[in-house]
């Protein structure tokens, strides 16, 4: 007689704090535009949100990247948007551009916005949908975007170069922008709690632009509103990993990770793995950092990178991963072949 299987994750091994000979890999961004099965999609849906709102069409994507190259974890399909939509602001993508939100400009109030949770569920219903057809060995990642990205979002209505407008505001007003930040964090925690329920087995908070950020402006906005956000999905969710990934914060990385509490933290591109690795706590499970130009480029500047990474990350827990999403010009050659290089070797 014998019990039920239990099938090794070796991604979540690793975001508990299990060091792997041949680092797990998934890439941010690996569900979208660089995949011609993607683009097809996208085509017979019309738009991005069409996409994201048909559930099925949702977890198809979410999957197509696994079935191409075995990755260990699968990113939910949506995007860090669906929060600032289901509070209740006007999205919509601009083909060939971007997404765009009816902008909180200083004028307008905050409680005029009419929440609306229910534009989570066909998120959770894709969750579910994935869960039953993933490979059990996958891990099933969910995801948000924190609260300072998403503000800038918000606030500017669009992307920016420099997210002035939410620095300006943050500055300018920082109790009407701390109010914005406070109802981000309040449905993200919301939103994260559902996906889980859902059947996600582990989280990463997405902040693009920690970058931007002056070093106090970043303790206030990023650092600790991440911190209530883990702590919240921790008291609900002890056993599920949170990544921090806040991207362009360099020399503030460990104070990010002090900071905030997360149970891994993701490492942009433009970081020295090898002084991450003197900077971060012991032992703390880290997640990155190939170049995503390095990727398009293949060959050697792949190989030379992987190299350098896994040598810097020998003695801690590591995902490897790139330093932001994967580009849509990435050849999908290129991806084939980072799996084999990584995984054909284990570090000593
Ligand atoms: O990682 C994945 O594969 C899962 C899905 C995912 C998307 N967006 C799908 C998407 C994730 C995790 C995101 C996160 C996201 N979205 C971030 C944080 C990470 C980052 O890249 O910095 C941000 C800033 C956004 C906001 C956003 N969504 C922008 C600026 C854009 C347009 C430009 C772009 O990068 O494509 C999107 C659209 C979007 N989100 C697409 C996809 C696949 C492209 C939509 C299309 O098909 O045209």
């Amino acid at each position: 007689m014998s019990g039920p299987q239990v099938v090794p994750k070796p991604l979540l091994a690793v975001l508990k704090g299990e060091r792997q000979s041949v680092p797990p890999m998934w890439l941010m961004r690996q569900a979208g535009r660089y995949l011609p099965e993607y683009r097809a999609l996208r085509a017979r849906k019309g738009g991005f949100l069409e996409l994201v709102y048909d559930s099925a069409a949702a977890a198809e994507v979410t999957i197509q990247p696994l079935r191409r190259f075995g990755f260990d974890g699968a990113i939910l399909f949506s995007d860090i948007l669906i929060v600032p939509y289901a509070m209740g602001q006007d999205l919509w993508f601009e083909a060939g551009e971007g997404p765009r939100l009816a902008p909180i400009l200083a004028e307008t109030d905050l409680g005029a916005l009419k929440p609306d949770f229910g534009r989570f569920e066909a998120v959770y219903e894709t969750v579910r949908q994935v869960k039953a057809a993933l490979d059990p060995a996958v891990t099933f990642l969910g995801f948000a975007g924190s609260p300072w990205t998403v503000a800038t979002y918000m606030v500017a209505g669009q992307g920016s170069k420099d997210q002035g407008a939410a620095r300006r505001l943050a500055y300018g007003d920082p109790a009407r922008f701390g109010a914005i930040i406070d109802a981000i964090a309040e449905a993200t925690v919301v939103y994260l709690d559902g996906q889980i329920r859902a059947g996600v087995e582990a989280v990463q908070l997405f902040d693009s632009w920690a970058g931007s950020l002056a070093p106090l402006q970043f303790e206030r906005w990023v650092i600790e509103p991440n911190a209530r956000i883990v702590e919240k999905v921790k008291a609900l969710h002890p056993d599920v990993p949170v990544i921090g990934f806040p991207k362009g914060a360099g020399a503030k990385l460990a104070d990010y990770a002090r900071g905030t509490g997360v149970d891994a933290v993701g490492v942009d591109e433009t970081v020295d793995p090898h002084w991450a690795d003197r900077a971060l706590p012991e032992g703390l499970p880290v997640q990155g950092n190939l170049d995503p130009l390095a990727l398009i480029a293949g060959g050697e500047a792949v190989e030379q990178a992987v190299d350098t990474i896994r040598a810097a990350f020998a003695n801690r827990p590591h995902i490897m991963n790139l330093g932001h999403g994967i580009l849509p010009d990435t050849p999908i050659d290129h991806v084939a072949a980072l799996i084999s290089y990584v995984r054909e070797r284990e570090t000593a």
